[in-house]
């Protein structure tokens, strides 16, 4: 008797040990469901996905190696990835995210980016994985919604479904995602307004919305967005009015509101906020004077102005600004003297092009 129990014992433990070269039954046939509704030719990645185990030399795929389980997918279709890099290719997938994706609850990462043919909606049912932090499907022909619960993805960081086919409105819920730092939105068919109470998302740096058929206007509330450096809702069909409270926003470095129907006066405090270094207004319907109220620190890679309704001079403190890399004022009704100064000296007659009766340097002498 105990002969046959020290046997079964022995039995068992042989087993085990082999069985360990599987990863978890389930993770294993999501991933096997998930390959089966891809198609990768060109470079055979799914070839790699084989075997049970799907945590040993399955490309792209990574488990935690005290649980085992599979936490991150991560597939790129350019060049950062090492394997497309050193071929010099680009990649190309199709097919669509099998829902089963979802039975893999411990995924922290999901990145399958610039596959540029992988069609099909975003599995709604994602939003039931709750440690995920990074969801990244930039660049490919996704359509559909963005699931109306995003906002139950408390994990989330970063938040990519730019260059793909999704329409319908932002989600309400998204306004949820405290942690949130990047979301990138652009050029999808998204319409709608900003959600209200987007400015609870107090986390986030960088919020890229162009590129879609937006509506509505440039909510107030975004000047109390810390940590806000970089605001894209340029070709959208945003109207009313340039906030004030965008003007005290510290840490902004970058806006980009060109291609709306913004209207109203260009808020003084905007053009004199230190940090802002790239401004983009051009192609909107924004009047009234330049105010003048540059100086010693503006520091602007790029001011571009160009294609609205403004008149008066050009400001005379703009030739005391620290550096101004490009500048377009074209194509508006301003008048007067062009001022002198460094930040002019390399400027040509296009940054100065289609005004009323603009004169001097590098235009004709009045
Ligand atoms: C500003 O936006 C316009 C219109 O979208 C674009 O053509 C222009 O190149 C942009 N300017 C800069 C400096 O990027």
């Amino acid at each position: 008797m105990r002969v046959v129990l020290i046997a079964v014992a022995l039995f068992c433990a042989i087993v085990s040990t082999t069985v360990v070269d599987s990863c978890l039954p389930t993770d294993l046939a999501a991933l096997k469901a998930v390959k089966a509704s891809l198609t990768e030719s060109k470079l055979g990645l799914f070839n790699t996905w084989s075997g049970t185990d799907c945590c040993l030399n399955w490309y792209g795929v990574s488990c935690d190696p005290s649980t085992r389980r599979v936490v991150d997918i991560n597939l790129r279709g350019e060049s950062e990835d090492p394997i497309l890099s050193k071929s010099g290719q680009s990649g190309f997938m199709s097919g669509s995210i099998a829902p089963e994706i979802c039975n893999l609850d411990s995924l922290t990462t999901l990145v399958l980016a610039d596959w540029k043919g992988i069609t099909g909606n975003i599995p709604q049912c994602l939003t039931f994985l709750s440690s995920l932090r990074v969801l990244d499907l930039i660049g490919n022909k996704i359509s559909g919604v963005i699931p109306a619960d995003i906002g139950k993805l408390k994990m989330l960081r970063v938040l990519n479904l730019a260059d793909n086919q999704i329409s319908g409105q932002i989600p309400a819920s998204m306004i949820n995602l405290a942690g949130l730092m990047h979301l990138d939105l652009r050029n999808n068919r998204l319409s709608g307004e900003i959600p209200a109470g987007f400015s609870k998302l107090q986390m986030l740096s960088r919020a890229l919305l162009s590129g879609n058929q937006l509506t509505g206007s440039v909510p107030e509330s975004i000047g109390n967005m810390p940590r806000l450096a970089d605001l894209d809702l340029s070709r959208n069909q945003i109207s009313g009015s340039i906030p004030d409270s965008l003007g005290k926003m510290r840490v902004l470095s970058t806006l980009n509101l060109d291609g709306n129907s913004i209207s109203g006066q260009l808020p003084s405090a905007l053009l004199s906020n230190h940090g802002l270094g790239i401004l983009n207004l051009s192609r909107n319907s924004i009047g009234g004077n330049i105010p003048d109220v540059f100086h010693g620190n503006s520091y602007f890679m790029a001011l571009d102005l160009s294609y609205n309704n403004l008149k008066g001079a050009i400001p005379r403190t703009l030739s005391s600004a620290k550096y101004i890399g490009h500048l377009d004022l074209s194509h508006n009704h301003l008048c007067g003297n062009i001022p002198v100064g460094d930040p002019f000296d390399h400027l040509e007659e296009p940054s100065f092009a289609n005004n009323d009766c603009l004169c001097g340097n590098p235009l004709k002498t009045c």
